[in-house]
């Protein structure tokens, strides 16, 4: 008898999509193609040679151990880098409280596992970052969305929210993707207090915190949670990751939380994928020790600066002046608005035929019933182009949303 395929996937299914990210990605593979799509660092900074030099070493001093199964919590020094970076950030955990993920986009389904029954609320910003979508959309999750202004998402917006007894609220609190926004400390204490009063964990995706090239650093939230707690992460569950701080191609991110929590962390960890690979741990650990991590961070930091004010710059002049955008002041993403009425998914095709690409901001909100994203923004990435790139595509682009207004 031939296999009728689909009645045999599970319902979940049905929900699920492709990234409209990594589609959009195919089609920008073009060389002459300058792309502010994707969420890439720039390839320049990635610290080839001392990758060489730490995987000759670990395998040399350590091979077996590192081509060995492991426990599933992850290597033990670097979870102490992990801690003694999360302690100057005022995160008091200790290693035991941190576990290796395969990338933070582990961390965001591990997140599901655990905590989401089919039919759950989520709460939200509007718009978010579409890999935590997908990865809940799997779990049959719900959404409710609150929208971000140019401060981030509002307090206010989250309580209307929380009335729909949500299972947790998913906050990006510096250089928001997509929007760029940051919050501000007292929007930051005024989401904990929410937390406390509706009794909903608050899920810090932390991914872009470090790379703050201008104006000063913010408590994370897990920061001012312990704080008023005596050091417990009563409310907070934070999540990091290497990707942007090292390279994504490691796959390395890590989730932090009190041991009650972190518990099922685990399990569901060991029903995926048992751990994240040992050697990639141990060559992150020894390129990353001694302050060698730190000081990478300072280079980004100079450079995605610099290409941010190239941008923000050639956006000045080349883009009509009814076009606005945030100016973020870290991380790797703005968020441009078009004026109403207009719509960044027929530009994208004018802006391919002009050979730039960047992602159309309606694909970032998560489906709402009785709720329609908006359709005239978009993203833009300045991390990952070179300065003449940037430039010339911010031209090419103020080309085509001209021909766009007519
Ligand atoms: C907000 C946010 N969370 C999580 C991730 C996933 O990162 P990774 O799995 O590479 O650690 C990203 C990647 O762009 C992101 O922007």
């Amino acid at each position: 008898m031939p296999i009728q395929w689909n009645y045999r996937f599970a319902l979940r299914t049905e929900g699920m999509k492709s990234s409209i990210i990594r589609e959009l990605l195919k089609l920008t593979q073009d060389p002459d193609l300058i792309s502010f799509a994707g969420g890439l660092p720039a390839p320049e900074l990635f610290p080839v040679k001392e990758f060489t030099e730490a995987s000759q070493k670990v395998l040399k001093e350590h091979g077996s151990k590192a081509l060995q199964y492991s426990p599933t919590e992850g290597y033990i020094p670097l979870r102490e880098l992990i801690t003694e970076r999360m302690n100057r950030d005022g995160i008091p955990v200790s290693a035991d409280q941190i576990l290796i993920t395969s990338g933070s986009q582990q961390a965001l389904d591990l997140t599901g596992e655990v905590f989401l029954d089919p039919g759950d609320a989520i709460l939200l910003e509007r718009p978010s970052y579409l890999g935590a979508i997908q990865a809940w959309t799997a779990y049959q999750a719900r959404f409710v969305g609150a929208e971000i202004d140019k401060d981030g998402v509002n307090p206010d917006a989250l309580r209307d929210g929380a009335r729909s007894s949500p299972k947790f609220m998913y906050i990006l609190p510096n250089f928001q993707n997509p929007g760029g926004t940051t919050l501000s400390e007292e929007r930051r204490r005024k989401i904990l207090e929410l937390s406390e009063e509706f009794g909903m964990p608050v899920i810090e995706d932390d991914p872009y915190g470090s790379l703050r090239f201008e104006g000063e650093h913010l408590p994370p939230m897990a920061a001012i949670d312990a704080l008023s707690n005596g050091g417990s992460l009563e409310h907070v569950i934070y999540l990091g990751t290497f990707s942007k701080i090292l390279a994504p191609g490691l796959r390395l991110g890590w989730v932090a939380a009190k041991p009650e929590v972190m518990r099922y962390y685990v399990q569901a960890k060991q029903g995926q994928d048992l751990h994240t690979s040992i050697l990639t741990q141990m060559i992150a650990y020894e390129v990353a020790k001694d302050g060698f991590l730190e000081e990478h961070i300072r280079k980004i930091c100079e450079v995605y600066g610099q290409r941010r004010d190239i941008m923000v710059d050639a956006m000045k002049r080349y883009f009509p002046e009814e076009v606005t955008w945030t100016v973020p002041q870290g991380g790797l993403f703005l968020w441009a608005t078009l004026p109403d009425g207009l719509d960044t998914g027929p530009l994208f095709k004018q802006a391919i035929a002009e050979k730039v690409a960047f992602v159309p901001g309606y694909v970032f909100y998560a489906p709402e019933i009785g709720k329609e994203p908006l359709r005239n923004s978009m993203r833009l990435n300045f991390s990952n182009a070179k300065p003449e790139q940037i430039e010339e595509g911010i031209k090419r682009l103020g080309r085509a949303i001209e021909k766009m207004m007519g």
